[in-house]
């Protein structure tokens, strides 16, 4: 049984590869949940800690096997994560759920990053977590230069959620959502 702290990101792979990095310099077990095998190795190949990172192989779509990956995870670390950071995209409701209700055995505070979209601001859905989760929301905004607007960049975002989960902000816009109908097409 591994005595690290133990991180689970969801989307690892992506805009979030920098979050993954950093927790694993912090001295975190890292899994990362995803799809595309060399997405994953590629990432590994830029870690100056790739012992830290760990591939959760699956369609977050696939309720089953995501419930069993995430099953056979916290029975190989002998826990469940210390933090969860979450970028799972809206076609997919049923997933961060599946993974909630497997950690919710864990008795001592843990946090929950959950990163969300726009749009997500606009419609400040519920997300019901286990009494003892420290929820942190984070909504990815966009960047208004000399009225020009932009999307975040993956750096940016990625600076962002490092800078929550040091600050431990409870609800944070990376970039703006206002004014609303400056977005970028
Ligand atoms: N401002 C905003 O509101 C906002 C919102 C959304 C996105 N964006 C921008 O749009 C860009 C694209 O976002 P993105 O989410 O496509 O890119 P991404 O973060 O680069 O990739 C998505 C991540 O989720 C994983 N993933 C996706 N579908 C999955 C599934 N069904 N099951 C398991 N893992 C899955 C991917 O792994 P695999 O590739 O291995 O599947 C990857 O790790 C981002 O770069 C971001 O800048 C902005």
């Amino acid at each position: 049984m591994s005595k690290d702290l133990f991180a689970l990101v969801i989307g690892g792979t992506g805009m979030l590869e920098k979050v993954c990095h950093f927790l694993a310099i912090e001295g975190y077990d890292v899994y990362v949940v995803h799809r595309d095998k060399t997405r994953f190795q590629a990432m590994q190949s830029r870690s100056t800690h790739p012992d830290k990172l760990f591939s959760i192989r699956v369609d977050y779509h696939d309720e089953k096997t995501l419930q069993k990956k995430i099953q056979e995870t916290i029975q190989i670390k002998g826990c469940c994560p210390d933090i969860i950071v979450s970028w799972i995209h809206n076609s997919a409701p049923n997933a961060l759920p599946t993974i909630l209700k497997e950690v919710s055995v864990r008795k001592k505070p843990w946090k929950l990053i959950h990163v969300q979209g726009s749009s997500s601001f606009f419609v400040k859905e519920n997300t019901t977590v286990p009494e003892v989760c420290e929820y942190r929301r984070v909504y990815l905004g966009f960047v208004l230069e000399n009225e020009n607007a932009r999307w975040l960049t993956h750096e940016e975002i990625a600076n962002g959620i490092i800078k929550v989960i040091h600050g431990d902000y409870k609800e944070t816009v990376i970039g703006t959502l206002k004014p609303w109908n400056k977005r970028p097409s």
